[in-house]
Order: C-alpha cells, then sequence, then structure tokens
C-alpha cells in the first residue's frame, strides 16, 4: 500500500499488486442464507465455503499469494529427508531472526503442542499478555495455567492506546514473586494479540518483559504468527522504530527472545508453521517429539511446496510495502464503520475489523452469546461470514460454569491482499444497515455443546423466532435484491 495523495479530499488505501488470479463468488437470496446458517447451527465454522460471498472468517490460509510465491512452488525438492527446499526454509529463517535452530511442524497449534508437552506440568504457570484459544487448550491439557497480564488498556474496547498488547510488568514481576520462578514454564507475548481485536505490543515493552524474564532464568516465547501486523505498527507507532526497516525491527523483536514460533498459514502467508530456538539445550529437549508428532526434521509435517513459499513469504514480510495493506485496510473498514456509529475496537488493529458486539447488542447478556448471535445475523444480512470471539470461544470452568468473556467480538478478518475495496465498502453498508436494525437480533442458545474448543463444531438454536422477523426486514428493505 502506498501513501498517495488523492486530489480529492477522500483517504484511499492503494494497493501496490494487482490481481492476475480470480476466484468467482456467489451471494445467496437472504432466504437461503437463512437455510443455511440453520443447517449450521448457527456457528459460521460450520458454513459451507459455497453459501458465503466474502470469507471472514480468519486470515489463517487464505492469504493470497505473489507470483514468486507461485513459482517458488513449481522448483520444490521433495524428499523425506534431506531436501534442499528444507534448506532454504532453515537458511532464511536464521537469516530473519538469528536463531540457529528450527523444528518444522504442519501449523502453529503444533507448536504449541510441542512447548507445552516440554515445558509445562501440573502446576506450571505460563504469564502472557493474552491467551489464544489453542494455546490456552494445550497448556491446560497439560495441568499447566495461564495468566493473562496484558495492561489494563488492553481490554478497553474504545482506546487511542497504539500498544493494546503490551504487557503489564508490574502483574508480572508478581506473578513470577507469587508462584517462583521454577514454576513459571515460560513466558509467552503474542504479537498482534488475536483475541482482543489483533492489538500489538511495542518493542520497549518486549525489551522490559525481556529484562523480567533474564532476570529470573525464564524463557521468552514469542508467537509470532501475527508478527506482519505487529512489526507494521512498531515502525508506524513507535517513535524509536521510524528510521528502522522492518528487518531492522524484526531482528531486534527476535534479540530479546529464546524462542519463536508461529502459524505460517499467516505469517509468510504459506501454510505450515515452526519454532525457532536460541540455544541447543532447548532445542534438544524438543526435538524428539517432531518426527513423533509431526514428520521428520526436514518437513515436519508441511509439503515442500509449502516450505518454498514460505521461504518467499518470509523475505516479502520484510517489505513495509507488503505488510501494510492488512492494517491499511482494516483501519479504513474501521473508520467507515465509527463514521457510522457502529461500535468498533479501536485503534484499529491486525488481522480483522472487530465488532463490539457487547454494545451493539446490548440487550443480549453474555448467557445467550451476543458475539455468536450477531454473527450470525450479519451472515443472514450479508452473506458475509465472520468469527464469533467472545464467551463461545471460551471453555467452560472444570465445575460448568460459563466464563463470561471480557470482550463480545466478532472479528471480520481481512486476509492479506483478498478482497477489494469496494467488498470492504459492501460489508460496511451491510454492517450499518443490521446497526440500524439491532433491536431485531436475539441470543443463541446451545443444542449440542462440545467439551473443548466447543466453537469450533458446536451447535446452536436461536432462543426466539427473530431471524425470521430479520430477513422480512431485509426484505423490506432491499425489495429484491440479494
Ligand atoms: N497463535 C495465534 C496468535 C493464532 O492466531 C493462531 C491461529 C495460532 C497460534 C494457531 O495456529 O491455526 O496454524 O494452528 N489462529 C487462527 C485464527 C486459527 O483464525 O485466528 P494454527
Amino acid at each position: 500500500m502506498a501513501t498517495v495523495k488523492f486530489y480529492g479530499n477522500e483517504t484511499v488505501p492503494l494497493e501496490m499488486h494487482k490481481v492476475r488470479i480470480v476466484q468467482k463468488l456467489s451471494l445467496p437470496p437472504v432466504e437461503r442464507r437463512l437455510e443455511k446458517i440453520t443447517e449450521a447451527g448457527n456457528n459460521t465454522f460450520l458454513l459451507k465455503n459455497d453459501d458465503v460471498f466474502l470469507d471472514m472468517l480468519t486470515d489463517s490460509g487464505v492469504n493470497a499469494m505473489s507470483d514468486r510465491q507461485q513459482a517458488a512452488m513449481l522448483v520444490a525438492d521433495d524428499s523425506y529427508a534431506g531436501s534442499a527446499t528444507y534448506t532454504r526454509l532453515e537458511d532464511k529463517l536464521r537469516d530473519i531472526f538469528g536463531m540457529h535452530y528450527f523444528l518444522p511442524t504442519h501449523q502453529g497449534r503444533a507448536c504449541e503442542h510441542i512447548l507445552a508437552k516440554v515445558f509445562v506440568s501440573p502446576g506450571k504457570v505460563v504469564p502472557m499478555n493474552y491467551h489464544f484459544t489453542t494455546t490456552k487448550a494445550h497448556i491446560t491439557l497439560q495441568g499447566g495455567s495461564v495468566e493473562e497480564l496484558v495492561t489494563d488498556a488492553g481490554l478497553e474496547v474504545v482506546s487511542v492506546n497504539p500498544f493494546k498488547g503490551n504487557m503489564d510488568i508490574a502483574k508480572l514481576r508478581a506473578v513470577i514473586g507469587q508462584h517462583g520462578a521454577g514454576n513459571i514454564a515460560f513466558v509467552r507475548m503474542e504479537s498482534g494479540t488475536n483475541l482482543i481485536g489483533g492489538q500489538p505490543f511495542s518493542l520497549a515493552n518486549l525489551a522490559e518483559v525481556s529484562n523480567v524474564c533474564k532476570e529470573h532464568g525464564v524463557p521468552l516465547v514469542l508467537d509470532a504468527s501475527l508478527l506482519a501486523d505487529n512489526l507494521y505498527f512498531n515502525k508506524t507507532r513507535e517513535d524509536h522504530c521510524k528510521a528502522m526497516s522492518i528487518r531492522e525491527i524484526t531482528r531486534r523483536t527476535a534479540d530479546l527472545c529464546d524462542i519463536i514460533y508461529f502459524s505460517a498459514r499467516k505469517l509468510g502467508c504459506a501454510r505450515g508453521g515452526g519454532i525457532c530456538i536460541r540455544d541447543r539445550a532447548l532445542f534438544e529437549k524438543m526435538r524428539p517429539l517432531v518426527p513423533l508428532y509431526e514428520g521428520f526434521l526436514t518437513y515436519g509435517g508441511m509439503s515442500v511446496r509449502e516450505m518454498e513459499a514460505l521461504t518467499v513469504g518470509l523475505e516479502e514480510t520484510m517489505d513495509e510495502e507488503m505488510i501494510n495493506q492488512g492494517p491499511m485496510f482494516i483501519g479504513y473498514m474501521v473508520e467507515q464503520l465509527q463514521e457510522r456509529g457502529v461500535p468498533v475496537i479501536t485503534p484499529a488493529g491486525g488481522l480483522g475489523c472487530h465488532i463490539d458486539a457487547k454494545r451493539f447488542v446490548d440487550h443480549i447478556p453474555q448467557s445467550q452469546y451476543p458475539a455468536g448471535a450477531l454473527a450470525s445475523a450479519l451472515y443472514i444480512a450479508s452473506g458475509i461470514r465472520g468469527m464469533e470471539r467472545g464467551t463461545l470461544s471460551e471453555q467452560r470452568e472444570p465445575d460448568g460454569s460459563e466464563i463470561f468473556a471480557n470482550m463480545e467480538l466478532v472479528r471480520l478478518a481481512l486476509p492479506r491482499r483478498v478482497f477489494t475495496l469496494s467488498q470492504v465498502k459492501y460489508a460496511v453498508d451491510r454492517i450499518a444497515w443490521l446497526y440500524d436494525n439491532r433491536h431485531l437480533i436475539g441470543g443463541l442458545t446451545f443444542v449440542e455443546e462440545p467439551e473443548v474448543l466447543r466453537f469450533f463444531y458446536g451447535l446452536l438454536e436461536p432462543v426466539s423466532d427473530w431471524q425470521n422477523k430479520l430477513v422480512a426486514k431485509f426484505r423490506e428493505d432491499f425489495g429484491d435484491s440479494l
């Protein structure tokens, strides 16, 4: 993206790429959308993509690849052990992060599985700026627990704080003091903090966290899945980073950590994942689990094509004009929604635009999953698939009681370089319509509730016939338009 001044006063994020491969979309009529979301148990994860117009479920594995990534996939060296493709990937990671050791995995959560198996045992604590669903599940499965130490500002939905993903250093010291450094499995910092709206941490904050970890001999682990967004915000929002290149900020970030793991479905716009490790002893602790759970050490569950695409994608991540596309489109969408009075998370973060369901549908109690209900209503109103990120995405307490999420969000992910600005404008228009008709939206209740990661495949139904009323109002306002 480039900041090009327009002759008119409009501020428009201008793409620095052109589209050369396209995929046809279809927009089913509103009655069919109601039918499909009902079949899916009001769970947007269970919709079929053929019934979706704009898939804003996630940015995972659906980012657009560059021509160079596609080209690299054709020259991959296919072999179980010692492939040249793997060596290219390992070299690129060493070059970018400066860590000597690498363990490949099939995706991000596989890294979390390995880290949890090696470092977490009953009673162990993992302090982090904020949890992610799969991370927490792996830690608790091992008998450990998570302490969320994001600064209080991180949970303020409306804010001008540029770094809402920062960790509260005083809280970190207190947690280490309380449990004793020996009971801290590791400290985890998540770049582009997913569940609080893709909010970044500052490089200065990471340096403080790193100092505390060194003081107490605790490893610092970075979840770099959303690093590209975090780097862009470091560069544009943090004064001492303005003169640094993206590559320099990346290296400075990596230098503060002991371990970096990532989902390559996000970082590098490819598929797969892996763990970069500075220290040989830590590497040796984790290594035996890779052939056991993932695949041999030179592919770890990834295909050679994925690894080639990732190698090129990682290099492209060092280009500010590439990594700024997501945050600039999201910034535009957030600004447009704010102008129409729609409650959204501010400041705009990475990954996607996050609608604040607590305020959007403030008449729906948390026990009826307001964010889940809003995601369902939005699909009916637009054919857009978003994702609930609220109480539904939490796991019940061992005694069966609900954990009410700090935030009730509907995440509308903008996969990198995938959607056009007119598609974003369509989304803004339909969300604004839904906001004006928000009183029609009602709650949801579980019909089938799985115990672990229930948001992936749980089934729900509306608490009343509110969905039919929403469809009727849509027809009244839009006539026979889709
Ligand atoms: N860490 C973060 C910060 C993530 O956002 C994700 C995935 C993972 C780890 C796990 O990686 O999917 O490759 O196993 N986030 C996806 C999302 C699922 O939609 O936000 P994975």
